[in-house]
């Protein structure tokens, strides 16, 4: 894994838009994999601004969102298809043909989610899959306790989870039990995993998932087990790591051809 530590959530998230940019340049028609929530919209804003004034241009790529809630039409101001059409695929000349996203309202769950596997193998994997982290230590919603070999499922969201996102649904209430989202397999198939966390409430979470045992009840400490996970994090995040003063040690230290 490689921490990268910065400032605040703003500069991290510029690290993470060269990061993804770069990639974007060299290689045209990469394939991404997408989060959604509070983290990684600076990161979108940046993308979106280096496509309006640095001409990041988005036409060759293929996207993937990571999940969708079980039931939402994806014109539900809560969809994850609302949030990624919102931030950043209505604003980049992104081809509508290759935004792939789960359909929360599919009859049959399971042919869907086969249906998602095999899109991804046949657009040739992900080339970066952008990450947030829950407070559980979930990536996608790979709810503690997931297979760390999972696929594109159905899964059971957390009380903890349904009470972090029901600010957006006007209540509890309206918040859905389950969602599709990619595996952990699935996302440790992607060449390069880069996951953004912000703020105290991710420390404990970072902390174990960076620091801690490769455990299913963190499902986002699989990650240590990946060729090429980028953490970048601002301060607060990065509160909870004994290694915090290494990590920004080797990042100090890069030799010029490795810098972000
Ligand atoms: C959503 C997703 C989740 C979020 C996580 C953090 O697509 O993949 O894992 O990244 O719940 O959410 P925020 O960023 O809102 O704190």
């Amino acid at each position: 894994m490689e921490i990268i530590i910065q400032p605040d959530s703003q500069q991290a998230s510029q690290v993470a838009a060269r990061i993804v940019a770069r990639l974007i340049r060299e290689k045209p028609h990469a394939v991404l994999g997408l989060a959604t929530g509070n983290t990684p919209l600076q990161l979108y804003r940046n993308l979106v601004r280096m496509h309006r004034e640095e001409e990041l241009d988005f036409s060759g790529l293929t996207c993937f969102t990571l999940d969708e809630y079980v039931g939402l039409p994806p014109a539900h101001p809560s969809s994850l298809h609302s949030y990624l059409w919102a931030h950043l695929f209505s604003q980049i000349n992104l081809p509508k043909e290759r935004i792939n996203i789960p359909d929360g309202q599919t009859p049959d769950i399971p042919a869907a989610c086969r249906k998602y596997e095999q899109a991804i193998r046949s657009a040739g994997g992900f080339d970066v899959q952008v990450l947030g982290i829950g407070k559980n230590g979930h990536i996608g919603y790979n709810e503690p306790s997931s297979s760390l070999s999972s696929r594109t499922r159905i899964k059971t969201l957390t009380a903890e989870t349904r009470l972090e996102v029901a600010a957006a649904f006007g209540g509890l209430d309206a918040v859905p039990a389950h969602v599709i989202t990619m595996g952990l397999g699935t996302i440790m198939d992607a060449r390069m995993c880069l996951l953004l966390a912000f703020g105290q409430k991710k420390a404990k979470a970072v902390a174990q998932a960076v620091e801690g045992p490769v455990t299913a009840m963190v499902p986002a400490s699989v990650l240590q087990m990946h060729p090429r996970a980028l953490v970048v994090l601002d301060m607060d995040a990065a509160s909870g790591l004994d290694m915090a003063d290494y990590y920004i040690w080797v990042q100090d230290n890069k030799p010029d051809w490795q810098k972000y």
